[in-house]
């Protein structure tokens, strides 16, 4: 994700070049809205209307399309995005006591971002590394086998970069 273009570049004509290219393929709310999320990180309520607008169709269309699938949000994303790992494996080898120890440590609960933007904490399904269960992904990073008393070293590792 590349939250660093809109900053450098008017986000209307962010905007606008990305529904242009789109805009003689069948259906582009989709791709478009991919895209302008790929640009700044989030889909905000202002960049919705945007969108909405310049592809003439109903706001509530779009806004039912951002909240209808998992892969768009509405919301900021923290520097460093947690995600815990809720498949079987994970879950069986305590996943679920992860997720409060993060929680704890990091002062939000599931779904929220820190204050300071600097952590978001979610949910992932498998990744695929059942073997080092239970698994916690931080960006690109992954840490398999991890206890409860691993998680406040980790978030401190990332406090202080
Ligand atoms: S269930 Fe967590 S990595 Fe497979």
């Amino acid at each position: 994700m590349c939250q660093c273009n809109a900053t450098k570049t008017d986000p209307i004509a962010i905007i606008d070049r990305i529904v242009e290219k789109y805009r003689s393929v069948p259906g582009p709310l989709i791709p478009v809205l991919h895209e302008v999320q790929g640009e700044f990180g989030y889909l905000s309520q202002e960049v919705q209307l945007m969108v909405a607008q310049r592809l003439n169709i109903p706001p509530v269309k779009v806004s039912g399309v951002v909240s209808f699938y998992h892969f768009f949000t509405d919301k900021a994303k923290g520097e460093y995005e947690v995600g815990v790992c809720m498949g079987t494996a994970c879950y069986v080898r305590g996943a679920a006591e992860i997720v409060r120890e993060f929680e704890k440590e990091l002062g939000i609960t599931m779904g929220e971002t820190s204050n300071d933007q600097k952590f978001t904490l979610g949910i992932t399904r498998c990744i695929g590394a059942c073997g080092l269960a239970p698994v916690v992904t931080i960006n690109d990073e992954v840490y398999g086998r991890l206890t409860v008393d691993k998680v406040k070293e980790i978030v401190q590792t990332y406090k202080e970069k």
